[in-house]
């Protein structure tokens, strides 16, 4: 096996060393990408910010004259190991790593850095996606902990990796969500210790899995022949709310967690098209727990990549794995009820080349009912994205895909998406939609080999489209318009909001559009929501080395833009090699609540703590000290 420095590498470059993507030889996609090229080059930046960026071609003077919108004085890019928030906004921690969620949990141990134990009674590592449920006056957070760093979270250990079961239980507890109550005293917000709504949902709790997919075959194994029950979830990046109060929760980079104790085994190219193989990322979850063992358990990396729905107001309720939003690595859920009354459900599938989805429940939401079983039934669609900025959605069923069901659809998605043709996409992260208008929007947050090779399916990714840079390091944010305001048409149109970039270093595409300036720059948009005035906030998880195409972004970041101006100003720069992501607000919006991510995932931070303690990942809490709303 290669020798892999996984915790210097992105998920996407573990899995391409795993498995070498085929090499592009087809003379027709040779030619496909340099005709696309020279369209391209023949327009020049007119073709990539002019028409492509239809926000920003009368940008520039509707900026200059209109009274900006975002109140607040732009934060500076910087490198501390600290948040830092506009002034006249203050911060502070509302929960952390390790932090224990019952009066009977173990106190954080900066030594140990935890047992098992002690971590299933504590809050889950790596927050991502949240979002906060509020009923007379208590308030209930979901926050997704989507992953852990080895060096961090074993660095009790010398060889800095789980060496024993209760390690590997450790891990597994610090996976999944963590439910709890949080109450906010003389300003500041924190957990509801034994509140009754607390709970730890993990790789180890028992989930039923519905929909389409719920008994196949492939989802079969010796713990279930039913397939219709699965355990645990893991790898929980973005999350949704439903409007009928239920959490969603994203099954990303599951691959990671399975391994093979024969390494003659060859796993089929079902797992393949996943990133599934002999190796994991050294978490070493089989050595404890058979069924992430592929050789023996073929079937059970089918049970994981879904949607799951939960109940937050009920530490009593099954989640429950939503097959028909399809199974990829799964960013997160926007919901929003169409204007007829049918749920929808926008999906990325972060990898490179990977496509856009589109749920449509079958069943109409009504206020007050029970909506309950939306999400268990309804159509797929994935997106194609044309050169002439039309795009449509194409529904994934036996006939367009020539799959045998739509069981098989739910379980294999990517082929079925790979089979209709559909756009592959520069990674895709959140989708938000707008509030204020019919529209939704999606951080594409890079692609290093876009023009440079396929994807994980063999899927050529020429340049073009909402993909219009080679080698694309700095990402976009692409939106898209239905055709007739409503949210279940087939066709839309799309333009780019924003090209990320860098014009101190570029003067080409790669400068960003021209709502990018020396103010704002960033790199890699990932988490992003709508507030309730229609800003959007965007979120990222990028390069923070703060050099050469890099210089003057500083750490991760969290900007507002307005999406009817085009402006874009920082609001939040976040501690050293930490990923900022996940957020959503009180209901009287005087709490904006943010995670920080992976704090010193190199080994260079300690937040939030200081002196020489272990980095932890946190929720944040940012308010105004004049105590108005944030939005
Ligand atoms: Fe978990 Fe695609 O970020
Ligand atoms: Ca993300
Ligand atoms: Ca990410």
């Amino acid at each position: 096996m290669p020798q892999i420095d996984r915790p210097h590498m992105s998920f996407d470059e573990f899995d391409e060393i795993n498995y070498p993507r085929p090499a592009r030889t087809d003379f027709d996609r040779i030619v496909e990408r340099a005709l696309t090229r020279r369209s391209f080059l023949t327009n020049g930046v007119a073709y990539g910010i002019g028409a492509f960026v239809m926000a920003t071609a009368g940008l520039a003077p509707k900026v200059a004259r209109a009274a900006s919108r975002i109140g607040f004085r732009a934060v500076a890019a910087n490198s501390g190991d600290i948040v830092t928030v506009p002034d006249g906004y203050s911060w502070h921690i509302v929960a952390k790593w390790g932090e224990p969620l019952w009066s009977n949990g173990i106190a954080f141990d900066q030594t140990t850095r935890g047992t098992g134990e002690s971590q299933e009674l504590a809050f889950g590592d790596n927050t991502d996606g949240m979002e906060l449920y509020s009923v007379d006056d208590r308030h209930i957070l979901a926050v997704n902990c989507e992953y852990t760093n080895l060096e961090i979270i074993y660095g009790g250990r010398e060889s800095g990796k789980p060496e024993g079961p209760d390690d590997v239980r450790k891990g597994k507890a610090a996976h999944g969500v963590t439910i709890c109550e949080i109450a906010q005293k003389d300003g500041r917000w924190s957990i509801v210790k034994d509140s009754p709504f607390n709970r730890r949902i993990t790789a180890d709790t028992t989930m039923e899995i519905t929909g389409p997919a719920r008994g196949h075959d492939l989802l079969k194994t010796a713990a279930d022949p039913s397939g219709t029950t699965s355990l645990g979830t893991w790898n929980n990046c973005g999350s949704g709310q439903t409007p009928w109060g239920t959490f969603l929760t994203c099954e990303e980079n599951f691959n990671g967690y399975f391994s093979s104790s024969d390494e003659s085994y060859v796993p089929s190219a079902e797992l393949t098209r996943y990133g599934i193989g002999n190796e994991d990322w050294g978490y070493g979850w089989a050595s404890a727990d058979e069924r992430f063992d592929i050789s023996k358990h073929p079937n059970e990396p089918n049970r994981a990549g879904y949607v799951v729905e939960i109940d937050p107001m009920d530490p009593t309720s099954t989640p429950k794995k939503r097959t028909a939003l399809g199974r990829f690595k799964h960013e997160n859920a926007e919901v929003v009820v169409a204007a007829n009354g049918h749920a929808v459900v926008y999906l990325g599938d972060d990898e490179r080349g990977e496509f856009i989805y589109r749920f449509v429940s079958d069943g109409r939401y009504v206020i007050g009912g029970d909506n309950s079983d939306l999400l268990e039934t309804g159509k797929l669609y994935v997106a194609k994205f044309h050169d002439d900025q039309r795009g449509e959605w194409i529904e994934l069923t036996p006939a367009s895909t020539g799959m045998s069901s739509q069981a098989e659809i739910a379980i294999l998605t990517r082929q079925a998406a790979s089979a209709v043709g559909a756009t592959t996409m520069d990674r895709p992260e959140w989708v938000a939609v707008n509030p204020t208008r019919v529209e939704a929007y999606c951080a594409l947050t890079n692609n290093a080999k876009r023009g440079v090779g396929p994807n994980a399916g063999g899927d050529p990714m020429p340049v073009g489209g909402p993909n219009p840079r080679e080698a694309n390091d700095y990402g976009q944010i692409v939106r898209w318009r239905p055709d007739d305001a409503d949210h279940t048409a087939t066709g839309f149109a799309w333009d780019l909001f924003v090209l990320a970039g860098n014009p101190s270093v570029h003067a080409d595409a790669y400068a960003g559009s021209s709502n990018v300036n020396a103010d704002n720059l960033f790199n890699s948009p990932d988490g992003l929501a709508f507030d309730a005035n229609g800003m959007l906030w965007i979120q990222t998880d990028g390069n923070y080395s703060n050099e050469g195409n890099f210089a003057g972004m500083g750490n991760n970041q969290m900007l507002v833009a307005d999406t009817e101006t085009g402006e874009i100003k920082r609001f939040l720069v976040g501690p050293n090699e930490c990923e900022i992501t996940g957020l959503t607000w009180s209901p009287d919006r005087k709490t904006l609540f943010v995670g920080v991510q992976h704090p010193g995932e190199m080994g260079d931070s300690h937040f939030p703590g200081g002196g020489a303690t272990v980095p932890r990942s946190s929720v944040v809490a940012v308010t105004r000290d004049d105590g108005a709303p944030l939005a």
